[in-house]
């Protein structure tokens, strides 16, 4: 994959899934503003298909609780009776699997361990295939809940995490799912990933926000970049909100923003601990519970059933 990044995840200039946009042997601003012109057009003109919630990537800014709310929805998903598979696309936090409850990290789709030349190509993605497709050493699992590793950087000079970010949306762009199966993508921090078009494959962002200007910020501009990928359905979930009145004046400006949130969830000192023990939220805590009556809301609001 080299340095090379195409934002539709083709390997080179004219190889399969490249439309000759030429973004990445343009010479100049003008060649440059002409080939993003083109690559939106194609981009909205292939956009998912609205109504159903196959496939979310959960943003935000870095430290929002991104990991925490992808955890508790993706269990609350498979409690519903989805088979759940929850892509961890973020290079540097290792403890996802914990916060879910699976066993520890299986094989990362890319090693990024410097030591190690990697040379694994990974045939298995490929257009049209299903959870099925994906080799079982890659996959911790529980019950109906999977989850897969982009990869992660352990040593310095282990190179930049777009090659990660490749992987995982050409995951997301070519999983196929059947009824009842769904994607949960845990995000790097920021906006970065939608410039490299991570979540192209998404039809659904959920932004997570914290009462923070700067965070708001960050999630308006998520919402804009979600549609330039042409992502009509984005929502937000506030949370760490000290208190009722700090919450609602983070929900009425989202309002006055017309931005759509599911709900908002107090700074909990449950929550804190259960990340600093390593150890999944009990399905009982508060905050579970509320992330769960989020999820129903999200899944109404897009007249989803649920399989059980
Ligand atoms: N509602 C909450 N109440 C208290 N602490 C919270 C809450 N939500 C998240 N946290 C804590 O905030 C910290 C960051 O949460 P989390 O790792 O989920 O954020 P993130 O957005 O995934 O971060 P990163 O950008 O590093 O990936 C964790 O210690 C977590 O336990
Ligand atoms: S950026 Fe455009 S021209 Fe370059 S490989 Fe991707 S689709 Fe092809
Ligand atoms: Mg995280």
């Amino acid at each position: 994959m080299g340095g090379f990044h195409c934002p539709l995840g083709a390997m080179s200039p004219g190889n399969e899934g490249c439309i000759r946009c030429g973004l990445c042997s343009a010479a100049s601003k003008a060649d440059y503003a002409k080939a993003a012109d083109i690559l939106r057009a194609y981009i909205r003109e292939h956009a998912p298909r609205p109504g159903r919630a196959e496939k979310i990537a959960v943003c935000g800014k870095g430290g929002v609780g991104k990991s925490t709310v992808t955890a508790v929805l993706a269990r609350a998903f498979a409690d519903l009776g989805y088979k759940v598979l929850v892509l961890d696309t973020d290079e540097s936090n290792p403890t996802l699997a914990r916060q879910l409850g699976l066993p520890s990290r299986k094989k990362p789709l890319r090693n990024m361990d410097s030591r190690f030349e990697q040379t694994e190509s990974l045939p298995w993605i490929r257009q049209d295939m299903t959870f099925a497709d994906i080799p079982p050493e890659y996959v911790s699992a529980a019950g109906n809940l999977m989850l897969v590793t982009a990869g992660k950087i352990e040593d310095p000079f282990a190179g930049c995490a777009c090659a990660l970010g490749a992987l995982a949306q050409l995951l997301m762009l070519n999983l196929q799912l059947s009824e009842g199966e769904v994607v949960l993508a845990d995000v790097e921090a920021g906006v970065e990933s939608f410039g490299r078009g991570t979540e192209r494959g998404a039809d659904s962002v959920i932004a997570v926000t914290e009462p923070s200007l700067d965070s708001l910020e960050v999630a308006e501009k998520i919402k804009y970049m979600a549609e330039g990928l042409g992502i009509s359905r984005f929502r937000v979930i506030v949370n760490k909100a000290p208190d009722e009145e700090t919450a609602e004046f983070v929900t009425d400006m989202l309002t006055e923003k017309d931005i759509r949130y599911l709900g908002w969830l107090p700074l909990a000192k449950d929550v804190s601990l259960h990340s600093l023990k390593g150890t999944p939220l009990s399905k009982t805590d508060g905050t579970y519970r509320q992330l769960e009556d989020m999820l129903k809301l999200f899944l109404d609001e897009n007249e989803m059933d649920y399989p059980l």
